[in-house]
């Protein structure tokens, strides 16, 4: 449907893609967590390695915003309490981004806040 070259069909096939797009976003930013809450958290504890737009401010760094955010809530959750540093890497994502005082539940509201600002993957 979507290689028609009838342009009728070409725009049915757009809106198709668009709504599929919106959908998997919703379910992705409808997540548990509070969005507002872990933004704070990001702007304090994240914020000078990850950059306020999630593309990375230092070397080694990953792009928030291309894929990343695709991984499963448990998976980036892990990473993020117990820090991790993939072979090969320049740099360590540090535990809890170097604060310690981070409780689970800071851990849920700041993935809240990297969907909502960074999207799904
Ligand atoms: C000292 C710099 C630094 C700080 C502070 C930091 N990170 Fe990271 N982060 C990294 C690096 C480096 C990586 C990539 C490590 C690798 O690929 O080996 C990373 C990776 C990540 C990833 C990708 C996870 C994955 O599974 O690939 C997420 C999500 C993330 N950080 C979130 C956070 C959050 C949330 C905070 C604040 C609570 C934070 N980071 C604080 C350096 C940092």
């Amino acid at each position: 449907m979507c290689r028609s070259t009838v342009s009728r069909a070409a725009a049915a096939c757009v809106l198709a893609l668009a709504a599929a797009g919106t959908a998997r976003a919703a379910d992705c930013r409808e997540g548990p967590g509070d969005w507002r809450a872990g933004g704070a958290i990001y702007h304090r504890t994240c914020v000078a390695c990850h950059g306020a737009d999630g593309r990375g401010a230092r070397r080694g760094v990953p792009d928030l915003t291309s894929g990343v955010m695709a991984y499963s809530s448990t998976s980036l959750a892990a990473h993020i309490e117990r820090g991790f540093r993939a072979p090969g890497r320049p740099l360590a994502m540090p535990p809890k981004g170097g604060n310690p005082d981070l409780t689970a539940d800071d851990v849920i509201n700041v993935i809240a806040y990297l969907h909502h600002a960074f999207g799904c993957g």
